[in-house]
C-alpha cells in the first residue's frame, strides 16, 4: 500500500530516507514525505508526486543536516491525493508515517472531536498521530500500549515524540516492517529493498511489538515490557538485484530474470531426480493424508493457482479448487482436516489472502504456503512454506513471481502424484527433467522480444481485447489479460475459448483484436473453431501455438510460436510471451510500466 522507513544514526538522515524510499516508490506514488529532528524541533517536508518532487522540495528547503527521520510513499486510501493528506502526519508530539487501513477512524475522529481536537486532513492515519498523542505523558512506550487497543485495522507506524531527539518508535499488525542495525545506524522500512544498502541481515518485527530504535541498537520489547530477539534472517540479493541494472523498466528486468529465479527455486528441491521438501518439512506423511486441495490467492498469485489446480488434478485425481482468497473469507468454506489449503503469495503480505489462511487455520485444515518474500505475514502464520526465489520484484506487475509459482506449484504436483502411487519414480524424474529443461526454453522465448515488440504496435490503439484459450490455455488468459489491463489500460477479458459464443462473441468486431492460446493438443482442434469464429466476425486474431501444429495463414495474422516442448509444460513459455505483449503494448502507449496507476505492488487492505 504505502512504503515507509526510518532511521536514526550517523549518516545524513535525509539522504537515507529519500533514497530509500525511491527503492520503496513500487509501494505507492501518489504522495511523499520526510520529518527529521532539526534545528531543535521535527522538521516536515512532503509533496505530493513522486518522489522525485519530494527530493526537490528537500533541496530547496535547505535545512541543516540531520541524522534521524522517518519518511513516507503514499498510495491513497482514506483522502484525496493532497499535500496535506501525505505524511509524515503530526499532531501534538506526535509525528508519525503509517501503512495500513484503520477501520475504525471515523469512531475515533469522534470521540476526539468531543475534546476539541480536530485532523486537519481527511486521512486515518491523523486520527492514529490524534490518539497516541492523546495518550502521550512523556512516555512513548505507554502511549503506545493504550492507542493500539483502540486502534482497529491495520497498520505498520514509525513515530517520532518531539521530546526525544534522535529516536524512533515503530509497531505494526498486519503490514509488515523490517529492520536492522549496523554500525553507521539503525533503520526500519517495509521492504528490505530499502535496507539492502546497509545490510544483507535483518529481523521482522514481530506483530505487537515495540522497537525503539536509535543510533546504537534497537530494542524489541513485547506488551508486557519483556526485551525479545527476534530471529535474524538474511537476503542473499544485493543492491543491483534491486535495481534496474540497465533495462528501461523494472518490468522488463525481471521478465528477463525468469531463467535464473526458476532455477533458484527448482534447484534446491531436487534430491536423486525427485522433488524433495524435507527441507520444508513436508512430510509424505502430510500429502498421503490430503485427500482434497483448496488454492486460494490473489490476482496473478490466483492464476497460478489455476494452472497448479489443472495439473494437479490430471497427475493425482485429488480434487482442487482455486479460490479467490477475498470471496472465499466470507464465504464460509467447507473445510477440514484432510483438506489441504495452499495459499499463493509473492508478497506475503496479501490482506485476504492472509485472512484467508486464517480461516482455514481455525477450521482445522493445513495449510501451506507458496511465497517469495521472506519472513513475510503468510509465511509465517503458514504450517509449512515453499519460498520461491525471484529476488525482489519490484514493478507492480507480476511476472517472474508468477513463473517462479507455476515452478513451485509443478514441483509439489509431482511430489504428490508420487507419494499418492499415481505416477511412477521413473516417471516423477522424467517430469523433473522436463521441468529442468523449461528454464531453457523460457531462456529461449526471451529472444521472441522483438516479434512481439512488432505486434505490440498493432495493438497499441485497441480500445478492447480478448484473450481466450481451453484448460491450460484458458488459465493462461487469465494472466495474459491481467497483466495487459493493469499496465496498457487496454480493457481486456480473458474467456474460455468455448464460452465466447454463449453470448460475448456479440461483442466481436474488426476492432477488437483476439489473443488466442492453442497450445493444448487435446483441444487443439476446438479452440482453433473458436478461432474461425472470431475471425469470421472481423478480429484481428494472434494466435499462439506450440511448435507442432501447421497453422494456416488464413487463421491469424500473427502466428506465435512457442519452441517445441510438452504440452504440460507450456504456461512457463506462454506467460513470458503474455509479459511481453503487456510490457510492449504500454511500451508503445508511452505508459509508465512500473507503476500504473490505481494499483500498488502490496495490497494490505481489503
Ligand atoms: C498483478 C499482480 C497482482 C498480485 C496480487 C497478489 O500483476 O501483481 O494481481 O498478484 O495483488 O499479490 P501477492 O502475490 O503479493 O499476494
Amino acid at each position: 500500500m504505502c512504503g515507509i522507513i526510518g532511521f536514526t544514526g550517523i549518516l545524513d538522515a535525509k539522504e537515507v530516507l529519500t533514497e530509500g524510499l525511491k527503492e520503496l516508490e513500487y509501494r505507492g506514488y501518489d504522495s511523499a514525505g520526510i520529518s527529521f529532528f532539526g534545528e531543535n524541533k521535527i522538521l516536515t517536508i512532503k509533496s505530493e508526486g513522486k518522489v522525485a518532487c519530494l527530493c526537490e522540495k528537500v533541496k530547496a528547503a535547505d535545512t541543516e543536516e540531520a541524522t534521524c527521520g522517518i519518511g513516507h510513499t503514499r498510495w491513497a486510501t482514506h483522502g484525496g491525493v493532497s499535500d496535506t493528506n501525505s505524511h509524515p502526519h503530526t499532531f501534538g508530539q506526535v509525528t508519525l508515517i503509517h501503512n495500513g487501513i484503520i477501520e475504525n477512524y471515523k469512531e475515533l475522529e469522534e470521540e476526539l472531536a468531543k475534546k476539541g481536537k480536530y485532523p486537519v486532513s481527511q486521512t486515518d492515519s491523523e486520527i492514529a498521530a490524534m490518539v497516541i498523542d492523546d495518550y502521550y505523558v512523556g512516555n512513548p512506550v505507554k502511549a503506545l500500549k493504550s492507542a493500539i487497543k483502540k486502534l482497529q485495522g491495520a497498520y505498520a507506524f514509525c513515530i517520532m515524540f518531539a521530546d526525544q531527539p534522535e529516536v524512533i518508535y515503530a509497531i505494526r499488525n498486519g503490514s509488515p516492517l523490517v529492520a536492522t542495525s549496523t554500525v553507521e545506524g539503525s533503520i526500519i522500512a517495509s521492504d528490505m529493498v530499502a535496507l539492502i544498502k546497509y545490510s544483507k541481515d535483518y529481523f521482522v518485527l514481530p506483530e505487537h511489538h515495540i522497537a525503539r530504535l536509535t543510533k546504537d541498537e534497537i530494542i524489541v520489547t513485547n506488551m508486557e515490557h519483556q526485551v525479545v530477539t527476534p530471529p535474524m534472517l538474511h537476503v542473499n540479493w544485493d543492491v543491483a538485484a534491486a535495481r534496474k541494472g540497465g533495462y528501461e523498466y523494472f518490468m522488463l528486468k525481471e521478465i528477463h530474470e525468469q531463467p535464473e529465479a526458476l532455477r533458484n527455486t527448482i534447484a534446491p528441491r531436487i534430491v536423486n531426480g525427485l522433488p524433495d521438501f524435507s527441507e520444508e518439512g513436508i512430510s509424505d506423511e502430510l500429502l498421503r493424508n490430503t485427500k482434497r486441495i483448496v488454492i486460494t490467492a490473489c490476482g496473478t498469485a490466483m492464476h497460478a493457482g489455476l494452472v497448479g489446480r489443472i495439473l494437479i488434478e490430471k497427475l493425482t485425481r485429488i480434487p482442487v479448487s482455486v479460490e479467490i482468497a477475498s470471496e472465499f473469507r466470507y464465504a464460509n468454506p467447507i473445510l477440514d482436516e484432510n483438506t489441504l489449503v495452499i495459499t499463493i503469495s509473492q508478497s506475503g503480505e496479501t490482506a485476504d489472502t492472509l485472512a484467508a489462511l486464517r480461516l482455514a487455520k481455525e477450521n482445522g485444515s493445513m495449510t501451506l504456503s507458496i511465497v517469495n518474500v521472506k519472513g513475510s505475514s503468510i509465511a509465517r502464520e503458514s504450517d509449512f512454506v515453499l519460498y520461491t526465489h525471484a529476488g525482489p520484484e519490484i514493478a507492480v506487475a507480476s511476472t517472474k513471481a508468477y513463473t517462479v509459482q507455476l515452478s513451485a506449484l509443478y514441483l509439489f504436483a509431482f511430489r504428490f502424484a508420487f507419494v499418492k502411487e499415481k505416477i511412477s519414480q521413473q516417471k516423477a524424474q522424467e517430469y523433473i527433467t522436463l521441468l529442468e529443461d523449461t528454464i531453457d526454453t523460457v531462456a529461449y522465448v526471451l529472444s521472441y522480444d522483438t516479434q512481439i515488440e512488432a505486434i505490440s504496435q498493432r495493438l497499441k490503439s485497441a480500445d478492447d481485447l480478448f484473450f481466450i484459450g481451453r484448460g491450460l490455455d484458458y488459465a493462461l488468459s487469465c494472466e495474459g489479460s491481467i497483466k495487459l489491463k493493469e499496465i496498457t489500460y487496454i480493457h481486456s477479458e480473458a474467456y474460455a475459448a468455448g464460452e465466447l459464443k454463449h453470448g460475448t462473441i456479440s461483442l466481436i468486431t474488426d476492432n477488437v483484436p483476439v489473443i488466442a492460446l492453442a497450445t493444448q493438443a487435446d483441444v487443439y482442434a476446438k479452440t482453433i473453431s473458436n478461432v474461425r469464429e472470431v475471425r469470421s466476425r472481423g478480429a484481428k486474431v494472434i494466435l499462439i501455438t506450440n511448435a507442432d501444429v501447421q497453422v494456416d495463414a488464413s487463421l491469424c495474422d500473427h502466428h506465435i510460436m512457442l519452441p517445441p516442448m510438452e504440452a504440460e509444460f507450456t504456461p512457463f513459455a506462454a506467460a513470458v510471451v503474455l509479459q511481453y505483449i503487456a510490457y510492449y503494448t504500454a511500451v508503445a502507449r508511452e505508459l509508465n510500466v512500473d507503476q500504473p496507476r490505481n494499483l500498488a505492488k502490496s495490497v494490505t487492505v481489503e
